[in-house]
Order: structure tokens, then C-alpha cells, then sequence
């Protein structure tokens, strides 16, 4: 399947698509802080831990829809990355159609089966998408997309305006830091946390969605699972996946955190590479959230 990773780096406008720097490529979006890259080699990344996720919790969703599936339901997923999960949900419920949003254009654009679409838009500009569109409305690892103000104002309200009543809303999260005695794992941990609060993102936004959920006073049902998922080897396959997903993530903003710490590029490399050998010497864990919710029949 062909994606559109390689299109050139301007807008037929002039406008500046993408912006290339320390040999990664990061959007260009005035109104989003998302800082992580958005070229192949993360694409790569998100790509090779699905099926480690779907070990961790035991499936690709929570929410008991599963009948509502089978039947044809409409699906969306908000910050689809690579559509690896749209894909395989796909694959599993022929009748339902299913539609993946994404403002970077890492999502496949050819030979995709008739079930799928893939539109490259802003969540934060607000969803092209009438009232109630959806039964099913999922979102997996925004942590970084959103600060906490659009998060309760404009995620969690667009969220609630596309799901029908009865229908589903589903939140996969995972703390942007990890925890741990080692010492270049704290001082990274440390770092991503105050470079996030400078940008009024919140590290821990999966510990804050049941809240937001319950504020708005429109789910008859809030479900809420928090897992940790222990680091390394002692974590089996789904745990060695885990840490080489967040240390590849690391990687990626290697040109902020560097920056943010005051310490050189190849400095910060020691430090990430030290994060894999302390989690085989002490107990490295993060935290992953899954958070479900059913919209109210009448509001
Ligand atoms: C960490 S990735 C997760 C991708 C996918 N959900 C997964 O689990 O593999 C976050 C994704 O959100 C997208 N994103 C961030 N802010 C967005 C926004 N305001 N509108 C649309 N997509 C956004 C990024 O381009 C990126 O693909």
C-alpha cells in the first residue's frame, strides 16, 4: 500500500507542509502543539506495536459493541496514524465502515479495502462530520496532541458531538513518561514532563479523561482500566515491544528534549540508550489507560 510520507514539503499554495529538522519531519499546524515527527520511520514505529498493544489488553477495543460490529456499524478513529488499527478492525467487521483522521498523511492512500477511508484533517479545527454520525468513536495515544484546555474544550465536546446516543466512545492513553530508579530514565522522565507543561500538555492526560468524561454530565456508563505495563525483558514480548515503541519515541524528539535539557544531541542518545539497560536492572514501568464511555440516550 502506497502512503503519502515521500510528498514534497509545500502546500500547492507555498505554504510549508512539513518542517525538516535534525533529519526528522514534523508538522507544520499553527493551532497544534504536537511535537513527535510524522515521517517512515515513525510511521514504522506505530506500525510494529500494534500487535503488541492488542496482546497488552487482550484485543483491539473494550467497549461492548462487538454485535453492533458484526452488523455494520460507522467507526471513526481521531489521529489514526498509519490506520493500522482502522486495518484490522476493518478486516474483522466487513460490514461496518470505517473512516481514520489524521492532519499528518501517514495513513495509506491506495488499495484499501472498501470499508476504509482515510481523511487528513485538523480535530482541532472541528470534524467535518454531521450530529451523531458514529456509533463508535476511538482515539488511541493522543497524550501529546492536545493540551489540557483543548482536551475539555474542544476533543472531548467534538468527541461527544459525533457519537450517536447509545453509541460508544473509546480512549486508549499511555503516560508520556516512565517511571522508574534509574537515573537517565528519571532525568529524561523529568525533562518530557516540564517540556510538556510548557506547553500546557498534560503528561498524564489518561488519569484526567474519566473526569472530563464525567463533567460533561452525557455518558450513562464510564468504564476505566489502568494498566502498568512493566518494561524489558521481565515484561515478555509485549514489555520488550513497549520499551523499544517509547525509546523509538524519544528518538524522535531528540531535537526539543536536547534542546529543553541544555545538553548536546549525542548526550541525550546516551541517556535514551541508558533507558533500555536500566529496565533490565530495576523495575521500569509506565502506565496505559483505557477509558470507555456510553453516550446517553437523551442529553
Ligand atoms: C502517537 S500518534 C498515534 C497514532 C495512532 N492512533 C496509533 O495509536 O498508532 C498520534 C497521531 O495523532 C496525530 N495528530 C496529532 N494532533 C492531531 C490533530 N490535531 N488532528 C489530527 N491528527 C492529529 C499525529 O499526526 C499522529 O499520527
Amino acid at each position: 500500500m502506497g502512503c503519502c510520507c515521500s510528498k514534497n514539503n509545500y502546500e500547492e499554495d507555498g505554504h510549508i507542509r512539513f518542517r525538516v529538522i535534525d533529519g526528522r519531519r514534523y508538522h507544520n499546524i499553527s493551532n497544534s502543539e504536537y511535537f513527535v515527527a510524522n515521517d517512515g520511520e515513525e510511521a514504522d514505529r506505530l506500525r510494529r506495536y500494534h500487535d503488541a498493544l492488542k496482546t497488552i489488553w487482550g484485543g483491539l477495543f473494550h467497549s461492548p459493541i462487538e454485535e453492533k460490529l458484526k452488523k455494520g456499524a460507522r467507526v471513526i478513529d481521531l489521529g489514526c496514524g498509519t490506520g493500522t488499527w482502522l486495518l484490522d478492525m476493518s478486516r474483522h467487521y466487513p460490514k461496518s465502515h470505517f473512516i481514520g483522521i489524521d492532519f499528518s498523511p501517514i495513513f495509506p492512500t491506495e488499495n484499501l479495502p472498501p470499508n476504509v477511508e482515510f481523511i487528513q484533517y485538523n480535530i482541532l479545527d472541528g470534524l467535518p462530520f454531521t450530529d451523531s454520525n458514529f456509533d463508535f468513536v476511538h482515539q488511541k495515544f493522543m497524550v501529546a496532541a492536545f493540551t489540557q484546555a483543548q482536551w475539555k474544550e474542544k476533543v472531548i465536546p467534538e468527541c461527544l458531538r459525533l457519537t450517536r446516543p447509545g453509541g460508544w466512545i473509546e480512549f486508549v492513553e499511555s503516560d508520556a513518561i516512565l517511571m522508574s530508579d534509574g537515573n537517565a530514565t528519571q532525568r529524561i522522565a523529568n525533562a518530557i514532563q516540564s517540556f510538556m507543561s510548557s506547553k500546557g500538555l498534560n503528561h498524564k492526560i489518561g488519569e484526567d479523561i474519566p473526569r472530563l468524561l464525567e463533567i460533561t454530565d452525557a455518558f450513562t456508563e464510564i468504564r476505566n482500566k489502568k494498566k502498568p505495563v512493566t518494561l524489558g525483558k521481565k515484561g515478555g514480548r509485549p514489555g520488550q515491544e513497549t520499551l523499544i515503541f517509547l525509546t523509538r519515541g524519544m528518538n524522535t524528539i531528540r531535537v526539543w528534549l536536547s534542546g529543553a535539557m541544555n545538553i548536546m544531541p549525542e548526550h541525550y542518545d546516551a541517556l535514551v540508550e541508558a533507558i533500555s539497560f536500566e529496565a533490565e536492572k530495576t523495575h521500569t514501568y509506565v502506565n496505559q489507560y483505557r477509558i470507555c464511555g456510553r453516550k446517553k440516550d437523551r442529553i
